[in-house]
């Protein structure tokens, strides 16, 4: 934009229509200060440039549009000179810098991630050593201590609790390495009742109603099964924590076509949805269900969703989720099937 010497608006080019909501003809018939009320750092800096000193100035700062809206900007503010070299203006740079933070926020926190990831598979490998050490010390002390229930006791907890760390570490592990897959053709349909299998006496103490919908026509798929298996465990627990009545596990061919232009070349998918009747997910909490540790519960790790995800990218798949709050939740599992 160029502002002349009394402060009015003398030339606009588009993206100074786009960057402040107003058409051209609006912007030429109107006064800098105007304009920009509220924008009193831009209404300096032209007055910088017109004053006494004929100074340039550069800043980043919030442009605020008209109906209140704010764009993060760089602003460069220098006098316009005529041939005579006298200042008959001030020419307005101002670059919309919403994209850029954006990439430089999304760097930020890949960063981070990563760093963290390192860090926590360092500080994991370092506690296991000394985990193993107490947990021995604690079977030495349970076979001494056989004549007394309560000290029996004790050193059970002391066992069962280190295990668990011991588990939440090779967690920790898991995801911070990236593992190969053993891949083998696999019958989903199969791992499923493996995985139901397991928390049948979860659901009935909390009298869950599990349903089945299989197709019976599924085709196999080519994955690793014991990671898989991992996947459906995790999904299955996070269905059964979020206190419904019912959970319904349905299989079917994908016929989704947006799929089938995936990286993996694959034409053929199967998919697996893991629907519950429970809580639901506040609008605000999904984008964030897949980062590691992220966790709602009291005692959650928040790595179940981050190890189903990548488990399943790893596969060529992909894990998807609806959810309302109050209502319930889908979480949807598509991998390929094995080509024939
Ligand atoms: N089916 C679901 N219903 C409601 N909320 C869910 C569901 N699945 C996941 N969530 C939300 O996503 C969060 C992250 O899930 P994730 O499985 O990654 O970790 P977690 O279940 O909290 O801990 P962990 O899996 O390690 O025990 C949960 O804490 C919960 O808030
Ligand atoms: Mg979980």
């Amino acid at each position: 934009m160029v502002v002349d010497c009394s402060r009015g608006v003398s030339f606009v080019n588009q993206a100074a229509e786009t960057l402040t909501g107003l058409s051209a003809r609006k912007l030429l018939t109107r006064a800098s200060g105007d304009l920009f009320r509220a924008n009193r750092w831009l209404l300096d800096m032209i007055d910088n440039s017109l004053g006494p000193n004929e100074s340039t100035s550069r800043s980043e700062n919030k442009f605020f549009k008209p109906r209140g809206k704010s764009v993060p900007v760089s602003a460069l503010v220098s006098p316009l000179r005529d041939q005579d070299g006298r200042v008959a203006g001030s020419v307005l740079l101002l670059r919309d810098r919403t994209l850029r933070q954006a990439m430089e926020e999304d760097l930020r926190r890949s960063d981070r991630l990563a760093l963290l990831g390192k860090l926590a598979a360092a500080l994991a490998h370092e506690i296991k050593n000394p985990l193993g050490g107490i947990k021995g010390a604690a079977q030495l002390i349970r076979a001494e201590v056989t004549h007394d229930p309560s000290l029996l006791e004790n050193t059970d907890i002391m066992i069962r609790e280190v295990d668990r760390v011991n588990q939440l570490l090779d967690q920790l592990l898991d995801l911070a390495r990236p593992t190969g897959l053993q891949v083998e053709p696999l019958n989903v349909h199969e791992l499923l009742e493996q995985v139901l299998g397991l928390e049948v006496h979860t659901a009935a103490a909390a009298q869950v109603r599990i349903q089945r919908f299989f197709d019976p026509s599924l085709p196999m798929i080519l994955g690793d099964r014991s990671r898989l298996i991992q996947v459906f465990l995790n999904l299955m627990e996070n269905a059964l924590q979020a206190e419904p009545d019912c959970v319904t596990v349905t299989t079917r061919i994908e016929t989704d076509f947006s799929l089938r232009t995936g990286h993996s070349g694959a034409t053929k998918f199967v998919s697996v949805d893991f629907r519950d009747d429970g809580t639901g997910i506040d609008e605000d909490d999904l984008p964030d269900i897949f980062s590691p540790f992220f966790t709602r519960k009291r005692r959650g790790t928040g790595l179940g969703l981050a190890i189903c995800d990548r488990t399943v990218k790893e596969h060529g798949g992909r894990l998807g989720v609806e959810s309302q709050l109050g209502e319930g939740s889908v979480f949807k599992v598509t991998l390929p099937a094995q080509q024939d």
